[in-house]
């Protein structure tokens, strides 16, 4: 245990002392730093409290009701300010700091980026520009005033509306924004610099007018194009599915590529990273306008669930985090290719989530404690705290659920609330008990289900027990049974569905949701006349795992025939999960690998169906070594890597044929396109240049002639950068010398172009070829990479940090490595730093000698004297100290 560890506990949670009725700012920018003034007006809720605010910039005065404090009569200690008597109505207090942003590296706070000023303030950054109640339940009207030079900042942006402007000596101008709605100041934002804007307009359903502008440097005004179009399908869809408008006259988006995360949703001015803004068919995949128009939706969506109600205090963060993926994955679900959506999300939950769930980090969907809120921003907040939100959806109905989110706005717009204050609006909405739902926010751990089935052909019933089972996690040992919304089908021997009638009810039907809530129950359907394979979990219907007894047979009868998409994928999962165990046990036992020649028939036919090609594209995706090892301990992940790629490469061999076949098909429907101009990202075409690429990756294990192949048309074919990438993509493992050449063009073609530029750096990072080190080293003083910028970071060392065989080396130079690097980030960017040091969350799980040589790395992390509090509460995890 480390000293000075400060822990946060939800259930030490207290109101406010003090109000904030308004307040008024004014930053005056200079050349060497910001002044800001901060005038509020505050009014006690007691009478006699200390007024304590959060705060560590440099402070230069106090003055209250107009009288300026002598140092007695406040103390400043560990980021808090305390002014000892105050008032016992409502007074004035002004306070004034000097801010030095361009020193600031932290990207939290005011930080200069490019030579223009841009502000992160969410969860705690509020404190770093001013002395304030920095916390999400104190709510304000913000007034800013923000004074510059007239050619450095041309362009000076804050929440709401601009009501004022106006010229100032000496080349200065000043602008005045005051945001109507009511904040806390985790969503203040500020923008200054030379911005050039990409305009256009929304005309809401009670005809507000509604300005819409994006604020990018000037050479990448015209790649703001496909986000501003995004913006304006996501305004549209929170109507029609939500009934929810906008309420201001102006919506800013502002593009930064220095930026620790992905968006940040600030009222009426959401600062973005580059990446989820900027777009080309040129710089740009398909997969990249799809994650454009996923953020923009997200933080559009905000401005209801998350700014007009927003959060008690950080422990909710769910509240606003869940309910908004689900909100974003929904939009983008109903704008194209739902089924292959879902199988997405459910993956990425899978491989990503379900590890946070197993390992050091294990933390409910609503923490219990947190010692730095940085380090809670996971995946478990947000992914499967929409499993969470979605669970709702599947018990109450679209109806159900949108009487309860009716409700959540009657009775909580303009406040800040909890995950139990939403809960109980959809039971209320619905007049359902939903206490037990409760344990959803409560208890961390991937709940684990063992099903089996029982067939009585005299009663003509279908008996499936189940039986749940949450596994302990660092935080709660014994835990309690959940309620699990889990739908189910049945279909024949001949894959046809079968109706059945669950008791106490008339009808028959063809699908249903069981609501499993005890340790062990059987549900019984009736008027099932054959034997039957149940199909489960229909569309992933709750974060859990689910084993049933299949065989082989039943699972090839639900991939070919099972109507819904996710258990159909899930089958083929199942079977790949099967074939890589074959592979694992051979490989252990030094014995000729299994050729699996019934799952390539099965792929084959499935390839071969009349299905979308973008589900063409996930059938073929196979697990991952994440999720391949979800239940495992004493890991070695080169014998994960291997058998793996063994499975690939023997399917890829057997399906050789048709593989080549649907990728002459993929380019013959390219060529053939209706749509005016086939290089251009839309989700028809996107589908099919998805399949492609895919199919080009097991092509290469196939086929040695691909790689000429690819190297010798590769101009040609380049004709976006979907296919210039999974080009490169398909080849990046190759030892050929071609790969090296191919990617060195690349970097060269691409040199001015920061996001391209990532794309370089991830495909450095992430290849197995044996020089990868090498290559990751020498990558780092490359001209276009920088340790300050995150995106470079997550690109390079992050996508190295997920490279199995390179990471997890036997000689421990992986671990090493990042190690160095970690520490490096961690003295000027902890939150950057932090995440990378999460690549360690495997070590309670790894083989013994990884574990040991994990834990030289990790224990010289945590003796680094300087270390941040983020760093060290992941590291104190890991090592359990
Ligand atoms: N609220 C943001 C979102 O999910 C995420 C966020 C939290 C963030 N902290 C941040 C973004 C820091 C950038 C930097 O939409
Ligand atoms: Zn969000």
């Amino acid at each position: 245990m480390s000293e000075n560890k400060v822990v946060h506990y939800l259930k030490d949670y207290q109101a406010p002392d003090f109000a904030v009725a308004e307040i008024d700012l004014t930053y005056t920018i200079e050349e060497a730093y910001t002044l800001v003034r901060n005038r509020m007006m505050i009014v006690p809720h007691e009478v006699g409290r200390p007024c304590v605010l959060d705060g560590s910039a440099e402070l230069l005065q106090i003055v209250l009701n107009g009288k300026c404090l002598s140092p007695h009569e406040y103390a400043i200690a560990d980021e808090k300010l305390t002014i000892h008597t105050v008032p016992d109505t409502q007074f004035e207090l002004e306070i004034t700091t000097r801010l030095y942003p361009a020193q600031n590296k932290t990207l939290m706070g005011l930080y200069e980026s490019g030579d223009n000023l841009y502000t992160q303030n969410e969860p705690e950054g509020f404190r770093k520009i001013t002395y304030y109640f920095d916390r999400p339940d104190v709510m304000s009207q913000f007034t800013t005033t923000i004074i510059g030079d007239k050619r450095r900042y041309p362009v000076m942006l804050s929440n709401g509306n601009l009501i004022d402007s106006g010229e100032l000596d000496n080349d200065r101008h000043w602008v005045c924004w005051r945001d109507p709605f009511a904040k806390p100041s985790y969503l203040f934002a500020l923008v200054a610099g030379q911005l050039a804007v990409l305009e256009g307009n929304f005309t809401t359903r009670s005809g507000k007018e509604v300005a819409l502008k994006f604020y990018t440097r000037p050479e990448d005004r015209e790649k703001a194009g496909f986000a501003l179009e995004s913006l304006k399908h996501a305004m549209q869809w929170d109507e029609d599915r939500f009934n929810l408008e906008y309420d201001l006259n102006i919506f800013m988006v502002v593009a930064v590529s220095d930026f620790n995360m992905g968006a940040m949703e600030n009222k009426g001015l959401n600062i973005f990273n580059t990446k989820y803004v900027l777009a080309s068919n040129d710089t740009a995949t398909d997969a990249d306008f799809e994650a454009i128009e996923g953020v923009i939706g997200h933080e559009y969506f905000h401005n209801w669930t998350g700014n007009r109600v927003t959060c008690r205090d950080w422990f909710q963060l769910s509240l606003k985090e869940g309910l908004t993926v689900f909100r974003d994955q929904e939009f983008s679900a109903d704008r194209a290719s739902r089924a292959v959506r879902r199988i997405h999300n459910v993956r990425v939950l899978r491989s990503m989530q379900f590890a946070e769930d197993a390992g050091p980090m294990a933390h409910p969907v609503r923490p219990a404690s947190y010692e730095e809120m940085n380090n809670f921003y996971t995946l478990t907040v947000y992914e499967k705290g929409a499993e969470v939100v979605r669970m709702y959806h599947t018990l109450l109905g679209e109806e159900g659920f949108q009487k309860g989110m009716q409700l959540y706005f009657q009775r909580h717009d303009g406040q800040a609330v909890t995950c139990d204050d939403f809960r109980a609006a959809m039971a209320d909405a619905n007049g359902v008990n939903l206490d037990q739902f409760a344990l959803w926010y409560s208890q961390a751990g991937t709940p684990q289900i063992k099903a089996h089935g029982d067939y009585d052909a005299h009663n003509q019933t279908f008996s499936l027990h189940l039986r749940q089972f949450i596994p302990p996690t660092p935080d709660m040992a014994d835990k309690q049974p959940m309620v699990i919304p889990v739908k189910i089908g049945l279909l024949d021997k001949n894959g046809a569905s079968v109706a059945f009638k669950m008791a106490g009810t008339a009808d028959k039907t063809e699908e249903t949701v069981l609501v499993f809530n005890q340790t062990e129950q059987t549900f019984v359907f009736h008027d099932v006349a054959k034997e039957v394979v149940p199909s489960l979990l229909r569309g992933f219907s709750a974060p859990v795992r689910l084993d049933y007894p299949y065989s082989d047979a039943d699972l090839m009868l639900l991939l070919a025939h099972d109507s819904d998409s996710f258990a159909r994928w899930e089958a083929a999962q199942t079977l790949y999960r099967r074939a890589f165990a074959s592979n694992l046990d051979a490989l252990a036992s030094v014995q000729p690998l299994p050729q699996h020649a019934e799952l390539a028939q099965a792929l084959t036919s499935a390839l071969n169906a009349d299905i979308d090609p973008a589900y063409k594209a996930v059938l073929l995706q196979v697990p991952t070594e994440a999720e391949l090892w979800e239940d495992v301990s004493s890991i070695n992940p080169e014998q994960y890597v291997c058998a793996r790629q063994a499975l690939l490469q023997s399917l890829a061999s057997s399906m050789q044929d048709t593989l080549t076949h649907w990728r002459e098909w993929a380019d013959e429907q390219e060529r053939n396109s209706r749509h005016h101009a086939p290089q251009e990202y839309h989700p028809d075409l996107a589908g099919v240049r998805s399949l492609r690429n895919t199919l080009l990756q097991w092509g290469v294990l196939a086929t040695a002639d691909l790689l000429h192949n690819i190297v010798n048309e590769f101009s040609q074919r380049a004709t976006n950068m979907t296919h210039e990438y999974g080009m490169l993509a398909a080849i990046n493992h190759l030892s050929d010398d071609k790969r090296n050449d191919l990617l060195n063009q690349f970097g060269q073609r691409h040199a001015q172009d920061d996001l391209v530029m990532d794309k370089y750096f991830i495909l450095i990072g992430s290849s197995q070829r044996p020089d990868t080190l090498q290559q990751v080293e020498k990558a780092l003083q490359h001209p276009a990479f920088s340790l300050e910028n995150p995106n470079k970071v997550r690109s390079l060392l992050g996508s190295f940090s997920r490279n199995i065989p390179h990471f997890h080396a036997a000689d421990g130079s992986g671990y090493r490595f990042l190690a160095d690097y970690i520490l490096r980030i961690d003295e000027f960017n902890p939150q950057v730093a932090s995440r990378l040091v999460q690549a360690f969350n495997l070590y309670d799980r790894l083989e013994p000698q990884r574990k040991t040589l994990m834990a030289e790395q990790l224990q010289r992390i945590q003796k680094d004297e300087g270390l941040s509090k983020d760093s060290r509460e992941i590291v104190d995890k890991i090592l359990h100290s």
